[in-house]
């Protein structure tokens, strides 16, 4: 199920309805890419016994993935009730992981409860209507301070740790972290993943010990492309990347490149 305009990803409903339809016969989906791909990165950054909080968790396999690699301390939450209902099935041999039908923008966690708060794809669902990633409308920050003070307010003070995967450049999602968390996290590390199609994955923390790693993204605003395909336009960006040596694509609406 593809909503015809993306204005639906924010709906709780399209959701919902996605997951009651099984994702198009698909009981479980990955978006981004899988755990595989940076599990080296995450067992050397984060001890198996540290709690985990998983926001808009969505049919994906990573609690499924990270318990089996022997992280059990592990929260799933998301929107849509259907989507928690069918995944703690498919999770039942997890036996302590714990599934909540949650909104990542009003976390019904007290303080301080998790070691580890991690989102895949999750935070691209506020910005799907944002016309251009060089400016953020404020509409859609401040649809994602809310959940920067979720995040921020359920880790562990001084030792918690964020993780975010998404295919948002460091560019781009450096200075939209800083607005979200008021720079209370600052990012210790960026990973490149994936091969030719790129994405990211961020690691935040309020360890006041770490210092911020990434100090400055400054760029030309890039090339604006519109590709038509099937009378839909992928409105896309293509710059250098300095950070990565690279020619980079970004898809600013890269939710309607899915494919069924
Ligand atoms: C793009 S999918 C990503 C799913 C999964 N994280 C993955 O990597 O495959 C976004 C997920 O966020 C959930 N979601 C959307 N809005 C949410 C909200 N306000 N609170 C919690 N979850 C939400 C959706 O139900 C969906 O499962």
């Amino acid at each position: 199920m593809i909503p015809s305009d993306n204005v639906q990803y924010l709906d709780k409903n399209f959701w919902e309805k996605r997951y009651t339809n099984n994702d198009n016969n698909h009981v479980t989906r990955e978006w981004l890419g899988d755990y595989s791909l940076f599990c080296d990165y995450f067992r050397q950054n984060v001890s198996k016994s540290l709690s985990i909080l998983i926001l808009g968790c969505g049919n994906s396999l990573l609690s499924e993935q990270l318990f089996q690699d022997g992280y059990e301390n592990i929260h799933n939450i998301d929107i849509s009730s259907t989507v928690i209902k069918t995944m703690s099935e498919h999770c039942d041999k997890c036996k302590q992981m714990k599934w909540s039908t949650m909104d990542c923008r009003r976390l019904d966690f007290i303080d301080e409860t998790f070691d580890v708060v991690i989102e895949k794809a999750t935070l691209d669902v506020f910005l799907v209507q944002e016309k251009s990633s060089w400016n953020i409308s404020n509409e859609a920050l401040q649809s994602l301070r809310p959940i920067g003070h979720e995040i921020y307010r359920v880790l562990r003070k001084n030792s918690g740790q964020f993780f975010s995967i998404t295919f948002s450049a460091p560019h781009f999602r450096h200075p939209l972290f800083g607005k979200m968390f008021d720079n209370n996290l600052k990012i210790k590390n960026i990973e490149q993943l994936g091969n030719e199609f790129h994405f990211f994955l961020y690691h935040l923390t309020n360890d006041p010990s770490i210092r911020e790693s990434v100090s400055c993204f400054q760029y030309e605003p890039p090339i604006q492309i519109d590709i038509k395909n099937d009378g839909q336009v992928f409105r896309t960006s293509l710059f250098w990347s300095h950070d990565f040596d690279n020619f980079y694509v970004e898809f600013l609406s890269f939710f309607k490149s899915e494919i069924n």
